[in-house]
């Protein structure tokens, strides 16, 4: 028996498998097609003060090995979330992480303040986006300089009691030091990576596939990157990394824990496979059983680099 459980900080997860924000909806969109209970935990949806309507479809198209989208935050807002959705998701045995957006600081203050609140005992912990590369204002422009990454994750640090994950955007200069300004200002563990700013044309309309004409890249196309990245800032920081980016399979999901992350979430997978999540908590046990490997926390960061 391999044991799966693993720690985030003072996060405790049954398994180092979450779903990512976005990919998953709310969770219980789910409820017929896997058992949430299997898995480690849920990020949800990005949620923002009030509900947003997103970009203009068309918002999401294949690409070779991956996906692009630009839904541009859509979401029923925190409070429809807390009322309606978040008494439900108590049911599973899985933690329950909230994805929270901001249009400004005082806006991830606000809704960070009213998850730890009214969803005490039932949200588990809080990940921060600041790098949605999908809207005109904020997103990605609070992830890209360590100044306002410090002076955001310090604000929820000091508004929220619950573990709190920032999630970084794969598109900056100097990803370590955007770590290390998380890090200094309180946050407990970071996300690594969100999609990565991309766009597909239609050769025969000579037109943008997406209304926003770029968006997102996601999916195996972007898992190497990812993979680096998560190497980088496990070697700046001495918080967990939760890395993410194009885990298909047990096997890609134990890379990302050689590579230096304490869990993963999985994206993209579950637009070709709603079950993927759980399948790769089974292939990842299975991993380790042939790799006689006890205790899956024993992957993380053993990354042999001498040759
Ligand atoms: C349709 C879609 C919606 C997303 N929405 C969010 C979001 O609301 N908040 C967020 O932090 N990341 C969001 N993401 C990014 C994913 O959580 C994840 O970081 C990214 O897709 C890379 O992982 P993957 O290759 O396994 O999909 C979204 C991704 C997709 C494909």
């Amino acid at each position: 028996m391999v044991d799966l459980s693993v720690t985030v900080g003072s996060l405790k997860l049954n398994n180092p498998v979450l779903t990512a924000s976005g990919t998953f909806g709310y969770g219980l969109e789910y409820v017929d097609l896997l058992d949430l209970s299997k898995l480690g935990g849920i990020v949800v949806k990005g949620l923002s003060r009030w509900p947003i309507p997103g970009n203009k479809p068309p918002r999401i198209c294949e690409t070779a090995c991956g996906m692009l989208n630009a839904i541009g935050l859509q979401n029923i807002g925190v409070d429809a979330f807390l009322d309606e959705k978040l008494p439900r998701l108590a049911d599973f045995d899985c933690a329950i992480i909230a994805n929270v957006y901001g249009h400004s600081i005082e806006e991830y203050v606000e809704v960070a303040q009213l998850l730890d609140q009214r969803g005490a005992g039932r949200v588990h912990g809080i990940e921060l986006n600041v790098s949605c590369p999908n809207v005109e204002a904020g997103g990605m422009a609070f992830g890209v300089d360590p100044d306002v990454v410090a002076r955001l994750t310090q604000s929820v640090r000091q508004a929220v009691d619950l573990p709190l994950i920032v999630k970084l955007s794969p598109q900056v200069t100097d990803i370590a030091a955007i770590a290390r300004a998380a890090q200094q200002a309180g946050a407990d563990a970071l996300s690594v990576t969100n999609t990565i700013p991309a766009m597909a044309i239609d050769a025969a309309t000579r037109k943008p596939k997406l209304s926003n004409i770029s968006g997102g890249l996601s999916g195996p196309a972007i898992k190497p990157v990812a993979l680096r990245l998560v190497w980088v800032v496990s070697q700046a920081v001495s918080i967990p990394v939760i890395g993410l980016g194009g885990i298909m399979c047990g096997q890609d999901a134990a890379e990302f824990m050689i590579a230096g992350a304490s869990a993963v979430q999985v994206g993209t997978a579950t637009f070709n496979d709603p079950q993927a999540p759980c399948r790769i908590v089974g292939e990842l046990e299975q991993f380790c059983e042939q790799q006689g490997i006890g205790a899956v926390r024993e992957l993380t960061g053993t990354l042999k680099v001498d040759g």
